[in-house]
């Protein structure tokens, strides 16, 4: 038995449930502030580091779901039928392998989002996240929060911090088996925060995350130093979270945003995402603070930046970013 299977198995232990036709769930999608990039255990994404990020709200993932009539699983994505060898039916597939309660049993999935894929907002953290707790639904189990973490983890590792809304901490976790490695809410709400899509570029990636963050682990020289700098950038974001400091805030997840650009650009293969556009992009934010406006920046892998900002700069920030899409994060 794969170890992500006894994972399903141990979590599931003593839990018969009373299956359900079918069930519904919503996560949202989450832009981390001190990144996640490295894994000490590949198969069941388990993390070099801790992370934290905050949680998209209303831009996230609807999902439904049932058993199939047919024999075949049934995937849906924003209302099309996916083909069986599509990258996305294969990974949906492959996630569901470990939940079939017999060989025959198929789901039929209806996945829609509404996180802006072509925002470069990642929709598979909201979207394994969303699955799980369907499949929580589906099969009646009740699962905790912290449990449900677990299992979305086992599709993404960023699904692990979109079962909660607001700023989510994930615990790296030092067994074996993962079961520490979980998120959690923090208690601080911050209703003027907001973030700022600026879309660069919407072509698909050259380098996924998970390849990635695994060249960065083998051959970045600098890797480590990485899980240093991440506890400080951790302590430090929280301590801004609970004084609602904005520019500390600020400053944490714009340098920890960088660091991991200058890992992933010391990469043998480098990584770089950005564009000549990600960087005066960048340029414009550093130009913006230095006449006077509280506004950072933060970027995930790929070329689009994420502007970090407070409600009462709205104005002022879209003086410098016509284009961009605001989210408020806490409604
Ligand atoms: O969980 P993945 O494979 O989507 O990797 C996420 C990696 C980053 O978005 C760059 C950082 C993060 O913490 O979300």
């Amino acid at each position: 038995m794969t170890p992500a299977r006894q994972v399903v198995r141990r979590i599931l232990a003593g839990r018969a449930g009373q299956a359900q036709t079918g069930a519904a769930a919503y996560a949202p999608a989450n832009i981390a502030l001190v990144k996640y990039w490295g894994k000490r255990n590949e198969e069941l994404n388990l993390p070099v580091t801790g992370s934290l990020s905050i949680s998209l709200g209303p831009l996230g993932s609807h999902v439904e779901l049932a058993r199939a009539p047919e024999p075949a699983d049934a995937i849906w994505l924003n209302g099309r039928r996916l083909a069986a060898d599509s990258s996305f039916a294969q990974r949906a597939g492959a996630y569901l392998d470990l939940f079939r309660p017999e060989a025959d049993f198929h789901f039929e999935l209806k996945a829609r989002n509404t996180v802006p894929t072509a925002a470069g907002f990642a929709s598979s953290a909201s979207g394994f996240a969303s699955l799980a707790k369907a499949l929580d639904g589906l099969f009646g189990w009740n699962l905790s929060l912290r449990e449900l973490s677990i299992l979305a983890r086992l599709g993404s590792g960023s699904a692990t911090r979109s079962l909660a809304d607001g700023f989510v901490e994930w615990h790296a976790g030092t067994a074996a088996d993962g079961m520490d490695s979980f998120a959690e809410r923090l208690e601080t709400d911050w209703p003027a925060l907001r973030v700022g899509a600026v879309v660069l570029c919407a072509e698909e990636k050259p380098v996924g995350s998970r390849a990635g963050m695994k060249r960065s682990v083998e051959t970045c020289e600098f890797y480590r130093a990485w899980p240093g700098r991440v506890a400080q950038d951790l302590a430090d974001l929280k301590a801004a979270i609970a004084r609602k400091d904005f520019p500390m805030l600020g400053t944490v997840a714009e340098g920890n945003a960088l660091a991991m650009h200058a890992l992933m650009a010391a990469t043998r293969p480098p990584i770089v995402y950005a564009l000549p556009e990600t960087v005066a992009a960048m340029r414009t934010v550093w130009a913006a603070r230095e006449n006077g406006l509280p506004l950072w920046f933060t970027m995930d892998a790929g070329p689009n930046v994420k502007l970090l900002f407070e409600a009462k700069d709205e104005t002022g920030v879209r003086e410098f970013f016509p284009g961009v899409e605001v989210v408020a994060p806490f409604g």
